[in-house]
Order: C-alpha cells, then sequence, then structure tokens
C-alpha cells in the first residue's frame, strides 16, 4: 500500500487527475447511487486518498462532480454498446484507473488501456493482462501512439478527461495520427466548453494539484476542424441525463448559450 502511495505521490500534475474519476466512481458506487462500479470501489479501498482533501469538497461541488463523471461513465457505455461487436478492438488512450474494461472486455475482440509509463505502473497493481486485455505506456504526444499497438478489426477510440490538457495543435496531432494508422473507426471523445478553461478546476485544486484544460470545443459538430475525415454521429452533454441531480446548475444549461460553453460533452465520431 504504501509503495502504490509512493508511487502516485511521484506522478506529475496531470497524472494524478486520474484519482479524481476513480474516486467519484467508487462514492457514487458506494452509495447506491447512479452506477455500480465494484472494482472502483476496490481500488480506491487500496489507495491512500486521504491526502488528497476530497472530504472537504463542498455539498454543491461533491454532487456536481459525482454526478457529471456517473453521467460520462453511462453516456460512454451507451455508445460503446452501439458501436462494439465481437471484432471490436477499443483503445482506451489516459485510461489512468479506468474500469470500463470489466464491462466491456468479453463483448470485444481486444482492449487496450493505453497511458504513461508510471501510471500503467500503477495500472498493473490492480489489472492483469490477458489475451483480450493489454496495457500499454504510450504518451498520446508520441511519434507513433499506435506503436506495439494491435491494429485490427473495428476500431473504436477512447479519449475520456483527457484531451482537454493539451492545446489544439496537439490534439489536431494526435488525431491525424491516429486517423493515418487506423484509416476507419469510430471515436468517443469527452470535450470541454470553453469557459471550463477560465479558472483551475476546483476539484483538481481541491486534490492540490494545478492542472489546468487548455483545450476546448464548443460545438462539437466542429470536428471537421480537428480532422477533415471525422464525421459527427451524436452528441450529449452530462446535463442530458438523471436531471432530477443537477438542481440550479440543470436549470441553468437549459440554456443553450451557457450549455456549450460550460458543459463536458460526449460525442459519437466517425472516421
Ligand atoms: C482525468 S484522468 C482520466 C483518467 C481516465 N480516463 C478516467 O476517466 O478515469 C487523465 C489521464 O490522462 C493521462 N495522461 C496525461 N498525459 C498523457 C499523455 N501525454 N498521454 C496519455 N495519457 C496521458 C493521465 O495520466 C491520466 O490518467
Amino acid at each position: 500500500m504504501s509503495e502504490i502511495k509512493n508511487k502516485i505521490q511521484s506522478l506529475n500534475s496531470i497524472e494524478k487527475t486520474m484519482l479524481i474519476p476513480l474516486w467519484a466512481r467508487a462514492e457514487e458506487s458506494m452509495s447506491g447511487g447512479l452506477i455500480n462500479d465494484q472494482l472502483s470501489v476496490d481500488i480506491i479501498n487500496e489507495i491512500d486518498t486521504s491526502l488528497y482533501g476530497f472530504n472537504q469538497m463542498s455539498r454543491f461541488i461533491k454532487n456536481y462532480l459525482l454526478t457529471a463523471i456517473a453521467n460520462r461513465t453511462i453516456l460512454i457505455d451507451e455508445y460503446l454498446d452501439k458501436v462494439a461487436d465481437k471484432d471490436t478492438v477499443v483503445y482506451n488512450f489516459g485510461c489512468g484507473l479506468d474500469t470500463r474494461f470489466i464491462r466491456f472486455r468479453d463483448k470485444v475482440k481486444q482492449w487496450n488501456d493505453i497511458d504513461m509509463p508510471e501510471v500503467i505502473d500503477i495500472r498493473q497493481s490492480f489489472a492483469e493482462e490477458t489475451e483480450s486485455y493489454k496495457m500499454h505506456s504510450i504518451s498520446i504526444l508520441a511519434e507513433n501512439p499506435m506503436i506495439g499497438i494491435e491494429i485490427d478489426g473495428n476500431c473504436v477510440v477512447i479519449c475520456e478527461g483527457l484531451l482537454m490538457y493539451f492545446s489544439e495543435s496537439e490534439v489536431k496531432g494526435f488525431l491525424k495520427k491516429l486517423i493515418d494508422t487506423t484509416q476507419s473507426g469510430n471515436m468517443i471523445l469527452e470535450t470541454l466548453g470553453s469557459w471550463t478553461k477560465v479558472k483551475v478546476n476546483p476539484v483538481i485544486k481541491g486534490i492540490g494539484e494545478n492542472s489546468r484544460y487548455t483545450w476546448s470545443l464548443n460545438n462539437t459538430q466542429d470536428c471537421r476542424k480537428l480532422d477533415t475525415r471525422m464525421e459527427m454521429i451524436d452528441s450529449k452533454t452530462i446535463f442530458d441525463l438523471n436531471k432530477s441531480r443537477w438542481g440550479v446548475m440543470g436549470m441553468l444549461m437549459r440554456s443553450p448559450y451557457l450549455n456549450k460553453r460550460v458543459s463536458s460533452k460526449i460525442t459519437l465520431y466517425r472516421y
């Protein structure tokens, strides 16, 4: 346990943000809420999160975070259910300690979880590779972000809680290399509205980190600005479901002007 604690402590600021969705999924599951993710609960029980101030969060911020993470989990699962089959190879970039592979690894041909080497090292304490489940230490900024990964079948790329930490040119560069290499497939991307870049997210600040959001996309149909080979199939925001949990925020987000600038969107693209 203390070895994992030390490894987590030595992660950089963006890498440490993986604790936020993990903690939120575990917390929501433990209260019998919108999702039921026992693996996140098991992992969080192995990690000393007392250092990260999760329990000092205001009720408003905690409800916002838990609802946002549960809804993005549900939305990505729904899109994946729509496009994945027994021929599908999934590439989950910036996987952190994401647990989705447990729900989908038997439904697809292969699941690849990809992140920085220090993160994969921690992840290996909680997940084991099999024929259909692989972990890879690769940065999305690498010359070839698919190096050493099998490219086969109906490809589905997931980027959840990842692209907002990079610049637009880095995002474009990554997508270009990905599309050049895989040729065709589906992508499920999480993107944030431009107002989220103004300040360090209070939850990130709360865990003592200062990584900022540096890239945003207000209109998810603007994907051709990213790569002309991309086509938007469907897009939803975290405010579109479990509306009773959103309170005042839900009412404010009925304004399309505010919604597109503030919300996290989950979008299914084809290329
Ligand atoms: C907010 S976490 C999201 C984790 C996971 N997708 C989830 O939703 O639970 C951001 C993740 O991006 C990863 N990351 C940061 N820089 C990266 C890079 N250059 N290449 C790949 N992943 C990176 C971090 O290590 C971290 O796991």
